[in-house]
């Protein structure tokens, strides 16, 4: 009711406050790709007690970001930092990736900046602020897209050019990573000994365990291995960065199951076509599990595993490839007959 609006507008009760806040930072889930920059927004109305007297600084507030997390079924907070007066204190698995940049210049403002998403960083967050005898907290949930994946040609190993290498990414929804695509996906654990183009034209692989044949450039220590900048015309193999899965993945069977060719003919006749590789490693980020080997769009075969279990290749999750040869090469004979991933977008 207009007539109410100023005494609401007025008053300084918490709901109030409240819903200025989420009027501020919003309800929706903020959504941001691998390895991009993201600002949390969290912005605090409280105001210094007015019953301080005229001469009392006010405390400065003490501000704490955590992130909510579900450990065997309990939530509990984990720490990200603290912030009092003009220190701020990040905990160490945040290090050199977060920061309050309004800060400085407002005690009150909270936003947090991580500078780097990493998958794992996709959560629920929780900002407080305490003055005296108020605090006040918001809740913010974020979601990390897209993913990086190691992409071999039919062929062989080490069969893509530069330039073929960009085009097979695309062919696969995707686009060639950049080194700090790799470098968040490394940060998370990403281990792959097999040397692939980047975005840059530099050849990298990444190592989390190092072993005997994937020391490259840094020996024995965990790390990006580095083959530096490439002619165009060298051939290796490439790793792939794929965004936002825009419709849906899903896993068909059939009786005797299907050629390549019979697969392709069996996702047209359900409105739908073969899956892309990088449509398969989205759909596989967002929870899609299934223990068949299925045809995909560019003749491979894989199939995507979030729960490693031990008939279902490894113990690692992941997106699994059938490889014609002992070697890991090849795609396999298109008359062998397997499941399928089709791809359905959203507006078909
Ligand atoms: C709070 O800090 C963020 C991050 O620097 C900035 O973008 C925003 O404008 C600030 N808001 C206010 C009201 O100071
Ligand atoms: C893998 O094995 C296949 C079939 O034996 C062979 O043609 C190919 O050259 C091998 N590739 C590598 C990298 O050893």
């Amino acid at each position: 009711l207009p007539s109410e609006a100023p005494s609401i507008l007025h008053s300084d009760s918490p709901l109030w406050r409240r819903h200025l806040l989420h009027f501020l930072t919003g309800d929706s889930p903020l959504r941001v790709g691998l390895a991009e920059p993201v600002a949390l927004p969290c912005l605090f109305l409280l105001q210094p007690s007015a019953s301080l007297g005229p001469n009392e600084p006010p405390d400065p507030p003490r501000i704490k970001w955590s992130k909510v997390q579900a450990a065997s079924g309990q939530k509990e907070d984990v720490p990200v930092l603290v912030a009092k007066d003009n220190v701020v204190k990040v905990v160490k698995a945040y290090e050199g990736r977060v920061s309050l940049p309004g800060y400085p210049s407002n005690r009150y403002n909270a936003t947090l900046v991580i500078s780097a998403v990493r998958a794992s960083d996709a959560g629920l967050y929780r900002c407080e602020v305490v003055a005296g005898v108020d605090d006040e907290q918001d809740l913010l949930p974020l979601e990390v897209t897209g993913v990086v994946f190691h992409y071999r040609a039919a062929s062989n190993r080490y069969a893509l050019t530069f330039p073929e290498a960009q085009h097979t990414c695309r062919e696969n929804s995707a686009v060639i990573a950049s080194p700090r695509h790799l470098q968040a996906a490394f940060e998370d654990g990403y281990d792959n000994c097999d040397a692939g183009w980047l975005a840059d034209q530099t050849v990298r692989y990444p190592i989390t365990l190092s072993r005997p044949g994937c020391y490259g450039d840094r020996s024995s220590l965990p790390g990006i291995r580095s083959y530096g900048e490439r002619e165009a015309s060298e051939a290796y193999d490439v790793y792939c960065y794929a965004r936002e899965l825009r419709g849906k993945v899903f896993y068909v069977s059939m009786p005797g199951r299907l050629t390549s060719q019979g697969a392709r003919k069996h996702c047209q006749s359900r409105g739908a076509s073969l899956a892309t590789t990088g449509q398969l490693y989205l759909a596989w980020r967002d929870g899609l599990d299934q223990c068949d080997p299925g045809w995909l769009a560019d003749g491979s075969v894989r199939y995507p595993i979030r729960t490693p279990r031990k008939k279902c290749g490894g113990d690692e999750p992941g997106v699994r490839t059938v490889y014609q040869f002992p070697n890991r090469t090849g795609f396999p004979d298109p008359a062998s007959k397997f499941d399928a991933y089709c791809y359905k977008g959203r507006w078909v």
